[in-house]
């Protein structure tokens, strides 16, 4: 006999696990899957329960050549990087996962399964981008250092040059001076810009949405790409410094406008995360906010370096959105990631939700 109560207890607990779970009946249809299974396997919004799975994992041979084995053997299978392709065929993707498959029961005669699933992809990338976001770290203090001993001899220019104007015999000279003045003013611009925003972080509670609904005003929307927006309602209010927020999201979102075109699709997307472990601090609840475009993908020779400020494949770049947009967000305890093909780049920030919970308790 199956063990029913162990079967019930199954959904409960198994909804805040970061492992995906799938539980697959004798005919290999799902009787559930836990919201991790979902997330990485892209079954959201899909009609899932009692869908066969050779329908939503079509084409994974191998992990179905693992299914029948169990079925056939009972014993328990792990696979150690297994490569599935997952999606709809107009968002179709591969992850990697350590995936074992174990019968649930002893007696029945085709056995029910479980399938756990650890996402790869996920840690891989978390650890790569916190390196990065290390990395990034390091150069902005190089870049700041640098942009201070730049940007003390400047005011002494400018000054001269101002003086030397009044001085100046004939007038029609001070169109020299003047292009001293102008060019200092935009050296000096330049190296606020490295020097990125001074000031600590103050947070106040805001809301996500109002927050990327004003950026999509400051990209001027209706005029660029098209900007769509799905929102998980369910987000709560965040304690955030809000303009540090905006700048980071606008730098994004200008990035995604950029590589989008005129014609192209920006869509901005929220949804909240369970039990996330973030630069090793386990988070209950995190805030995403995706950035995605339909552009050309990140070219390959910038991904290394993505982070680090004047990296920038644009001919009048400044490469310093992202480092700056990281380092913003950085120092409200989140992180921005990405993943990018043609046609598909989304650029996530993570935040945590924590710091609103124990504001609200206070
Ligand atoms: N959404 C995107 N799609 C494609 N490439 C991107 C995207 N966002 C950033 N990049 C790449 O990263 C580089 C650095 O971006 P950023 O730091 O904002 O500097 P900049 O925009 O001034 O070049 C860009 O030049 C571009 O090559
Ligand atoms: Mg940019």
């Amino acid at each position: 006999m199956p063990d029913l109560s162990a079967r019930a207890q199954l959904p409960g607990f198994t909804d805040s696990l970061t492992t995906g779970l799938l539980w697959l009946d004798d005919f290999l249809r799902f009787r559930y899957v836990n919201p991790a299974a979902k997330t990485l396997l892209d079954l959201d919004g899909q009609l899932i329960r009692s869908e066969p799975v050779a329908k939503a994992l079509a084409g994974n041979d191998t992990f179905f050549a693992i299914l029948e084995r169990v079925r056939s053997t009972r014993e328990t299978v792990t696979q150690r990087e297994l490569l599935l392709d997952v999606g709809l065929p107009d968002t179709r993707h591969k992850v990697t996962v350590d995936c074992t498959v174990t019968a649930l029961s002893e007696s029945e005669e085709i056995p029910e399964l479980l399938v756990e699933l650890i996402p790869l992809d996920r840690h891989m990338r978390i650890s790569h981008e916190a390196g990065l976001a290390q990395q990034s770290g390091i150069n902005r203090a190089l870049a700041r250092a640098l942009a201070h001993e730049i940007k003390n001899p400047l005011g002494g220019i400018r000054a001269a040059a101002q003086l030397l104007e009044r001085k100046l015999p004939q007038p029609k000279m001070a169109e020299y001076t003047r292009v001293i003045v102008s060019e200092v003013d935009r050296l000096a611009a330049l190296v606020d810009k490295l020097l990125g925003p001074a000031r600590p972080a103050t947070p106040v509670e805001v809301n996500l949405h109002a927050l990327l609904d004003h950026v999509a005003r400051l990209m001027g929307e209706g005029a660029g790409p098209k900007i769509l927006r799905d929102y998980d309602p369910s987000l709560p209010e965040l304690m955030l410094d809000r303009d540090q927020i905006v700048q980071a999201l606008l730098n994004l979102a200008k990035n995604a406008g950029e590589a989008a075109g005129a014609d192209g699709r920006v869509t901005f997307r929220t949804r909240s995360l369970r039990q996330f472990t973030l630069n090793g601090v386990r988070h209950r609840l995190m805030a995403c906010a995706d950035i995605e475009d339909d552009g050309p993908g990140i070219p390959p020779d910038v991904r290394p370096k993505l982070f680090m400020p004047l990296t920038s494949s644009k001919p009048q770049g400044s490469g310093l959105g992202l480092s700056i947009a990281q380092e913003l967000v950085s120092r409200q305890g989140g992180l921005i990631e990405y993943t990018s093909r043609p046609g598909c780049t989304v650029f996530s920030v993570l935040l945590p939700v924590e710091a609103a919970d124990a504001h609200a308790s206070a």
